[in-house]
């Protein structure tokens, strides 16, 4: 696709907002094909029994999120009686475009990693994003691979008001991060040493998302990254040019601003 189109369909996005459904489904559809022609030319099945035995544990305990269905995912289980909270392990992983195709070893860590902490009493459930493919989610949480957030969510009590989740981030080290980091963060507890999260991208309570501004804002970032990077370089050059071009006019003189 050509830059300006691309650009305009990010703008066109966002002027729409969300309730304009079918124009956001085909930009996001254009993502995941363009997503499905690259990744069909990965590899093949995993080589030792071992190995496709793990895979399918994963498979089983980790709940893929996407743009559409992260809200409905990451819930209290409705049986639970409250006042209770819901832990959520979300490990947010990417390929060649979000992660430079530097995540395989940490998403092989953190694979090998879920069965031992799925063990765990009192174990959290667990999800997994890949932002090749959700680019416009992992743009409207301001997040990028690798890297854990770990979600607290409270059942909301029996007048509906839903006490705040506490969310941690936790990035992840590209080049050092196996087993043992997910053990000591996950089952000897070092995730509590991070402070939770509270600024403007809170995925739940943050007023970027509280004020619907989250998606919008997740196409103009996702959009600026489409845009081949002499672009940005040209409109500045232009619009500093007009700028001084004014500045040299003579300007009628003004009163000091009051103090
Ligand atoms: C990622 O890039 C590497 C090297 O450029 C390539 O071998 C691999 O197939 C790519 N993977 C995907 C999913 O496109
Ligand atoms: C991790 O597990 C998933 C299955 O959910 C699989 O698709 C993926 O290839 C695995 N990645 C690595 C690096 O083992
Ligand atoms: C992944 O692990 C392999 C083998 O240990 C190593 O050669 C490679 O540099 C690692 N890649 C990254 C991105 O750390
Ligand atoms: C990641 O780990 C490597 C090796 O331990 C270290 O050299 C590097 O500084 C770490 N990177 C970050 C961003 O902490």
């Amino acid at each position: 696709m050509r830059p300006s189109s691309t650009l305009l369909l990010a703008f066109a996005a966002l002027a729409v907002a969300q309730d304009q459904v079918p124009l956001l489904d085909r930009i996001k559809g254009f993502l995941n094909q363009a997503t499905a022609a690259i990744s069909s030319a990965v590899p093949a099945a995993p080589s030792s029994p071992v190995k496709a035995a793990s895979a399918k544990v994963v498979e089983q305990i980790q709940h893929e999120l996407t743009l559409e269905n992260w809200k409905e995912v990451l819930t209290v289980d409705p049986t639970a009686s409250a006042p209770t909270t819901q832990d959520w392990l979300v490990y947010i992983n990417g390929g060649n475009t979000t992660c430079f195709g530097l995540c395989a070893n940490t998403t092989a860590a953190w694979n090998a990693s879920l069965p031992l902490l799925a063990a765990q009493p009192n174990a959290p459930k667990f999800a997994v994003v890949d932002c090749d493919k959700e680019q416009i989610l992992c743009n409207s949480w301001s997040v990028g691979p690798p890297s854990v957030y770990y979600f607290q969510i409270p059942k909301s009590l029996a007048d509906q008001s839903a006490p705040a989740a506490t969310v941690r981030f936790l990035p992840l080290n590209r080049t050092s991060t196996t087993t043992e980091t997910f053990k000591k963060l996950f089952v000897n507890g070092e995730y509590e040493k991070v402070a939770p999260y509270e600024g403007y991208w809170h995925p739940f309570d943050g007023p970027i998302q509280q004020y619907g501004l989250a998606i919008p804002l997740a196409y103009v970032f996702w959009g600026f990254s489409k845009l081949p990077s002499w672009l940005p370089m040209i409109l500045i050059s232009l619009v500093s040019r007009n700028f001084m071009g004014r500045r040299t006019q003579p300007q009628p003189a003004r009163p000091a601003p009051a103090q």
